[in-house]
């Protein structure tokens, strides 16, 4: 459903497209400022999050050593998980790493990296909540603004209800709360929080796999190449392997 205060605003997109550069930065303007502007959410653990006021997590130590291979400087910016592709439009950032599944509808708005990790959407819920799809029947779940948990579980049958909040933290209220039944988070984010809030949540089985890759604008091949060669690089010389043995205790690479 279109939200009645948004719609009016959909007439200004092919104004801001019209103001907006056609690609983005080029990897020559990237190395020739110096600097690789890249966005992330800051509120997914072990991912991307804040630790004593201090940006922190996987795909912040990885986009860091990409940003160091491509021999320019990190700058981070950190937007809500539902606006940040729609920053890549507008130009203000060039590459966004926020565990973001590559999805078909993604990719007609963005291009994706090869993936940075493989992982699957879990259910978590209270002791004794659903574990599986088929419990999920009559059964209120709670999931992230735009992202690809909401789209899959929305078309199943059945299901009691579904809420939407920004951040993870917020359906793991409403699911302590009971104001939802389960939620679908990233089966690592999940393992963490179930260590944040040792008997009080269960993990159930992955309900959606997923490749999880790194987004810039459209039309921007040098870079998005240049971005594939930085995590190839990475992927060989031990630094990636080193960076997801330290946050998961495993190498997350997809198979
Ligand atoms: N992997 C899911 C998706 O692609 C969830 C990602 C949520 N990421 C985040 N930074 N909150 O939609």
């Amino acid at each position: 459903m279109r939200h009645p205060r948004i719609r009016p605003l959909l007439f200004l997109i092919p104004v801001l497209a019209a103001f907006s550069p056609a690609q983005g930065a080029t990897l020559a303007q990237v190395k020739a400022s110096g600097v690789l502007r890249l966005a992330t959410e800051g509120n997914y653990p072990p991912f991307n999050y804040y630790k004593n006021k201090t940006l922190t997590g996987f795909e912040v130590d990885l986009g860091n050593a990409i940003a160091r291979q491509l021999g320019v400087k990190p700058v981070w910016t950190t937007v809500v998980f539902e606006s940040l592709l729609l920053g890549l439009d507008r130009d203000r950032y060039d590459l966004v790493i926020a565990s973001h599944g590559i999805t078909p509808d993604r990719l007609k708005a963005v291009d994706f990296s090869t993936p940075h990790y493989c992982s699957g959407g879990v259910l978590v819920a209270r002791p004794g909540g659903p574990r599986t799809i088929a419990d999920l029947k009559g059964k209120v779940v709670t999931m992230g603004v735009n992202t690809t948990y909401l789209k899959y579980v929305q078309q199943l049958p059945g299901i009691g209800g579904v809420k939407t909040f920004p951040t993870t933290n917020d359906q793991l209220n409403a699911v302590l709360n009971k104001r939802a039944d389960a939620m679908v988070l990233d089966r690592f984010n999940a393992i963490d929080a179930s260590k944040v809030l040792p008997g009080k949540l269960q993990i159930g089985n992955i309900i959606f796999p997923e490749r999880i890759g790194m987004a810039v604008r459209k039309n921007n091949p040098d870079l998005l190449n240049s971005v594939n060669k930085a995590l190839a690089t990475l992927m060989a010389d031990g630094t990636y392997t080193k960076l997801s043995e330290q946050y998961f205790g495993q190498d997350v690479r997809c198979p």
